[in-house]
């Protein structure tokens, strides 16, 4: 049966990684996949989470199954840190412990389909990679809203609010909670509460997926398009990842949150989502689920993980300062000021397709084809060498 199977293109993201791995060349320099690499370019596993993985190592004592929604504790924390004291006793609440982020879309799509299988679900243009393949596989109906206007560097706000007038009422609206990927624009507080105003207008159901909460401002204010939502509409999705922010990223912690007008529906939507686990994988990888619960539920682990955090988006901050500065020496003709004005692991370069070919090519450094780059691949070192690549291909 296989015969009729036709070959399938690697991800444009994930294939980077093995064309970098691949290059012999020294200099070269890797903007692609969204993983954090400190100032040596490495991605080290978070101190918090090593003292986590021992005290675990040391006190657990079965891995006996836990069951479709994974671990409560774990749960209870990562709603928390989303909805902050709203989560408290809230009947209207539900949450499941997924195989990372992706798990998380992938089974709130299929709940979505059980609900509205006509629903629309309105995402960003453009948005991750991923969303479209990963959503639309799924069946779900999608189309696209304004976000991003790569001539000026600037958000596209009134032709999103624009195209929006064209929803229906149960439509969905995929929002990026922070960080945006892989534009870095982000919404600013009054621009969220003109969205929240067209949700209620519209009667929308907000669909915020956060991969990358600590990243931008901070862990509370990263969650404010959140916990704003959460207080004016009786329906949402959140889908929410580990990877970034506690540096898990292969062993695959997420979590899917669904908020319903009521406690009776609140428990269907719950039954229905563990339904669609146990039938699509059954139940949840524990360990890093199991490792973030921990450093939620320990103050000094908390303490510290939130100090890694922070330690991690100055990083960020800096790097995004050291490109721009470096990139008005080299190249004082083009305006690359937005690189400063984005947040969180990325923005776009601004170049075409072709020039990200020759930068590959010609010079080793690797970043997505729509000119994405991961701002954390850049360091002290090689930084001049990065913004003379880039000088010498515009
Ligand atoms: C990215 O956008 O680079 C990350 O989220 C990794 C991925 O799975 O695409």
């Amino acid at each position: 049966m296989f015969e009729i199977l036709e070959p399938k293109p690697a991800d444009a993201i994930l294939k980077l990684i093995a064309e970098h791995q691949n290059d012999a060349r020294a200099e070269k320099v890797d903007l692609g996949v969204g993983v954090y690499r400190d100032a040596a370019g490495n991605t080290p596993i978070l101190r918090s989470v090593k003292k986590a993985e021992h005290w675990l190592v040391g006190s657990q004592e079965s891995k006996a199954y836990l069951g479709s929604r994974g671990d409560i504790v774990f749960c209870d924390a990562v709603e928390r840190l989303l909805f902050a004291d709203a989560a408290e006793g809230s009947s209207r609440i539900s949450t499941v412990q997924t195989p990372g982020g992706s798990g998380a879309l992938r089974v709130a799509a299929e709940v979505i389909l059980r609900a509205n299988p006509n629903a629309t679900m309105w995402v960003s243009d453009p948005t991750w990679n991923n969303h479209v393949p990963l959503l639309g596989e799924a069946g779900v109906n999608l189309r696209t809203y304004p976000y991003y206007d790569s001539d000026t560097n600037s958000l596209r706000f009134d032709a999103m609010l624009e195209s929006l007038q064209a929803s229906s009422e149960g439509d969905l609206i995929l929002l990026h909670g922070c960080c945006h990927n892989p534009t870095g624009m982000d919404l600013s507080v009054e621009q969220w509460q003109q969205v929240a105003d067209l949700v209620v207008e519209r009667k929308l159901i907000p669909f915020i997926d956060i991969a990358y909460q600590g990243f931008a401002e901070g862990v509370d204010e990263d969650a404010y398009g959140v916990r704003l939502m959460y207080g004016r509409v009786p329906e949402m999705i959140v889908t929410q990842s580990c990877s970034k922010n506690f540096g898990l990223y292969r062993d695959r912690v997420g979590a899917l949150s669904f908020v319903a007008a009521d406690e009776a529906t609140a428990k269907t939507v719950d039954s229905q989502a563990l339904f669609v686990v146990r039938t699509m994988y059954s139940l949840p990888p524990d360990h890093g689920g199991a490792v973030v619960s921990r450093i939620l539920n320990d103050a000094d682990l908390r303490a510290e993980w939130l100090d890694e955090v922070s330690e991690m988006r100055g990083r960020l901050k800096d790097m995004r300062t050291l490109l721009a500065n470096e990139l008005r020496k080299s190249a004082p003709d083009h305006d690359f000021s937005h690189i400063e004005r984005t947040t969180g692991m990325f923005c776009y370069l601004g170049v075409s397709p072709e020039q990200v070919e020759r930068l590959k090519k010609d010079f080793g450094v690797y970043l997505v084809g729509s000119s994405r780059i991961n701002v954390c691949g850049i360091t002290a070192e090689n930084v001049s060498y990065l913004a003379k690549s880039i000088a010498s291909v515009l």
